[in-house]
């Protein structure tokens, strides 16, 4: 299978890593519109300068290719996204599925008309102690989940397009998150609400901290609670989860598993070491989707309810109201 890779930037390292270590998936041309960023990653790469296109029309038109991988930044997802479904190109796209709600709804719109695949690279689902949680929670006859913390510390400085935009964390990085209480308790959000604030060091210009309280299917209550500008003891990327249970606790805290039931003691769960995490999984789910027609799980159908959370979270971080869910 060939491959379009749009965006060559910050995170197209992590693609480019893993087009090349697959065993079915190739590079057919490349979309880069810094040429500077294009120089560098052919270089870096060994790739083949003439296979770098300065628009994705220009790729489509000059090079076959079986999927586009859309590693923009936020905002230019929709004019990506469209120009491949249109062609008739599937898509696997860089979260978040679009930079707005009509943009989301423009992506799926375009995926249901023409009924080509488009999927969202919502890697965190595939990170092994994710892997492990899931696999702990919905195998280790814990019950029914009555309540769920999140806990979210980090101080990365990127630059860039994440210190200019609004609510940063929360539509940069809460959308793994979101996407992973849909993953792990199989339901979607009935009510919102948050309060998002900057502290007065931060170096984001929009909200870098919040504190999200959802309620999910089956009065599920997920409290949320993040910054993106933490000076210190920072959480893993994937968060410190607990999950409180009718059969006890299970937490994922510096992203290792333990569990503790009634009357027992805590119990460190080993760790899964799937064959393929993160990128490279969904780039294997992305080639068996496309060539052997099986359903990958975070089409961008689905994922219009987790990009809905994000939404839904800054409807409320602006009226500060609790906001029934949209999805
Ligand atoms: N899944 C994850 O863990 C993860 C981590 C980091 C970033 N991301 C996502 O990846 C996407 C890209 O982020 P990044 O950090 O690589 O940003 P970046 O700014 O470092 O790189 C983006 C690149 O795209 C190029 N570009 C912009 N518009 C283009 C266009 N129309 N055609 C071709 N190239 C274009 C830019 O010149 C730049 O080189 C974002 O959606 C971001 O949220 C995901």
């Amino acid at each position: 299978m060939k491959v379009i890779q749009v965006g060559l930037g910050g995170m197209g390292n992590a693609w480019l890593r893993a087009v090349q270590a697959s065993p079915h998936v190739e590079y057919a041309g490349f979309v880069e519109i810094n040429v500077e960023i294009a120089a560098e990653q052919v270089a870096k790469f060994g790739l083949d300068p003439n296979t770098v296109f300065p628009s994705l029309d220009q790729a489509l038109a000059a090079v076959q290719a079986d999927g586009v991988l859309n590693v923009t930044p936020p905002q230019f997802h929709r004019a990506v996204s469209l120009t491949a479904l249109e062609a008739g190109v599937p898509v696997l796209s860089e979260k978040p599925l679009a930079d707005t709600p009509t943009s989301a709804q423009d992506i799926v719109d375009a995926a249901n008309r023409t009924g080509v695949l488009h999927m969202v690279a919502q890697n965190y689902r595939y990170h092994a102690p994710v892997q492990t949680l899931y696999q702990t929670l919905h195998q280790g006859g814990f019950g029914a989940i009555g309540g769920v913390t999140v806990d979210f510390f980090r101080g990365p400085h990127f630059g860039g397009f994440r210190e200019e935009m609004p609510y940063p964390l929360i539509i940069d990085m809460a959308i793994h998150h979101f996407d992973l209480m849909r993953f792990f308790l199989a339901r979607d959000p009935v009510t919102i609400y948050g309060r998002s604030w900057n502290p007065p060091w931060s170096w984001y210009k929009g909200d870098a901290s919040a504190s999200v309280t959802l309620e999910f299917g089956d009065g599920v209550m997920v409290s949320y609670n993040a910054s993106w500008c933490s000076q210190g003891q920072v959480t893993p990327w994937n968060a410190n989860w607990r999950f409180e249970c009718a059969e006890g606790v299970v937490t994922l805290v510096d992203d290792q598993v333990m569990t503790q039931r009634p009357d027992g003691e805590p119990e460190l769960v080993p760790a899964l070491d799937p064959p393929l995490v993160g990128q490279a999984y969904l780039l294997q789910e992305f080639y068996e989707a496309v060539t052997l027609g099986k359903a990958p799980v975070t089409t961008c159908q689905d994922n219009f309810k987790s990009l809905g959370i994000v939404f839904d979270v800054i409807q409320s971080l602006v009226s500060g109201a609790v906001v029934p869910s949209s999805t």
